[in-house]
């Protein structure tokens, strides 16, 4: 495509974003629309738009849309020609809001970070995992230690240009697309087969089909969210790929739960400010506010007490959030911790035998992973 279309294409996306359709939306319904483009096109025409807000507080308010998404594409060409010729304090000036500094730790790695592409990461069945490289080509395992010894060979990074969702492995069930650290959460949660677990806010069902890959389809799983149209989603994608070991419920996060079942496991992966995602989708950066985190801080503490009953004595519950503040993540998990002594911390990762006393919260920094951020916290009823 060349660069005028691309400018003027990305500029029609540009002017329908707002707080209230963000750029991820705006972006979904008119490429989906769109018959006449290639995928290729798609995905240039994606890039220059998260490019635009990534770059967002460079460029000249007074200038038409158009030219900034111009100077936009030129700060991209330059940072990644030579990312030192930004400097941190600049980054941390300009790359996110001002609110952020007392809630992150702002290194100047992840910084750097979050101003370049995401990579993107599948999830490949254990019994398709040899033979998924040699059809799609482009992958290559995460170099992660975090992931079990025998997983290894399932969590791939795609660095192809194919569009996945095209492609009859995907329609097939052979492998889906999550975040590397939403594959982690899975193995925080490392259930085991047989076993009866909760995934609490299931949504579409990521986390729910990794844990009934690592169940090997045995036991139960109760996936239960708040939006059944999410729920729905969760089912198709349940039947793709084969996982018939679940009850979708709908559960509003109050203290009436959706069984009396006890479960040897609970997993809360809890709304929260996504600020982890902040570098595969930097038009949130812009429309996240300290308001959010602090009520999105509120409900995941009211999740984790609701749901904490429904443990069994020696089960395990794990919270996840993919975001990076404090007023979620640690605050949360220490106020959890102090409201219930009957819960002992347990190491996040205590399936893998390399870190058996491992810290029980972790903080999962994207520029260390080349993924999403993710905070991870685990206890243990006694
Ligand atoms: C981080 S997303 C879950 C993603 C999902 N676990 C996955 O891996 O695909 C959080 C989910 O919590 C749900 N949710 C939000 N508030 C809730 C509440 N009060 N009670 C139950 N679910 C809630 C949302 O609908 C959303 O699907």
């Amino acid at each position: 495509m060349p660069d005028s279309a691309l400018l003027s294409r990305a500029t029609l996306i540009i002017d329908q974003v707002s707080a209230e359709n963000p750029a991820d939306y705006v972006l979904r319904g008119v490429l989906g629309a769109d018959k006449d483009l290639h995928p290729s096109e798609k995905r240039d025409i994606s890039r220059a738009v998260f490019i635009y807000y990534r770059w967002f507080n460079w460029l000249d308010k007074a200038a038409s849309t158009q030219s900034r998404v111009a100077s936009a594409l030129d700060l991209q060409r330059k940072f990644d020609a030579d990312p030192s010729w930004f400097k941190p304090e600049t980054l941390a000036a300009r790359a996110v809001p001002e609110w952020v500094h007392s809630e992150i730790e702002l290194t100047p790695d992840y910084l750097r970070h979050l101003q370049s592409d995401a990579a993107l990461w599948v999830r490949v069945q254990k019994e398709f995992a040899a033979a998924l490289p040699r059809s799609l080509g482009n992958l290559a395992p995460s170099p992660s230690p975090l992931i079990p010894e025998s997983r290894r060979d399932t969590t791939l990074r795609y660095s192809g240009q194919t569009d996945l969702f095209r492609t009859p492995e995907f329609q097939q069930g052979v492998f889906e697309i999550q975040d590397l650290a939403s594959q982690l959460v899975g193995y925080a949660a490392a259930p085991k087969p047989g076993e009866t677990w909760w995934d609490t806010c299931a949504g579409e069902g990521g986390k729910t089909l990794h844990l009934s890959e690592l169940m090997e389809n045995k036991g139960l799983i109760w996936a239960s969210d708040r939006n059944n149209g999410r729920l729905a989603t969760l089912r198709k994608r349940a039947a793709r790929a084969q996982v018939f070991n679940y009850r979708a419920v709908t559960w509003n996060g109050g203290p009436f739960l959706p069984t009396k079942t006890k479960f040897d496991g609970i997993l809360i992966d809890a709304p929260c400010s996504g600020v982890g995602t902040w570098q595969r989708n930097p038009h949130a950066r812009w429309t996240t506010t300290p308001n959010d985190v602090k009520e999105l801080a509120e409900i995941q503490l009211q999740l984790l007490n609701h749901a904490a009953p429904a443990l069994k004595p020696g089960g395990r519950l794990v919270y996840a959030v993919c975001t990076l503040t404090k007023s979620e993540t640690t605050k949360v998990a220490n106020a959890f911790s102090t409201a219930h002594p009957d819960l002992i911390p347990d190491p996040v990762f205590n399936g893998d035998p390399t870190t058996p006393s491992g810290p029980s919260q972790l903080h999962l920094w994207p520029h260390e992973l080349n993924a999403n951020g993710m905070f991870i916290a685990a206890w243990k009823r006694k």
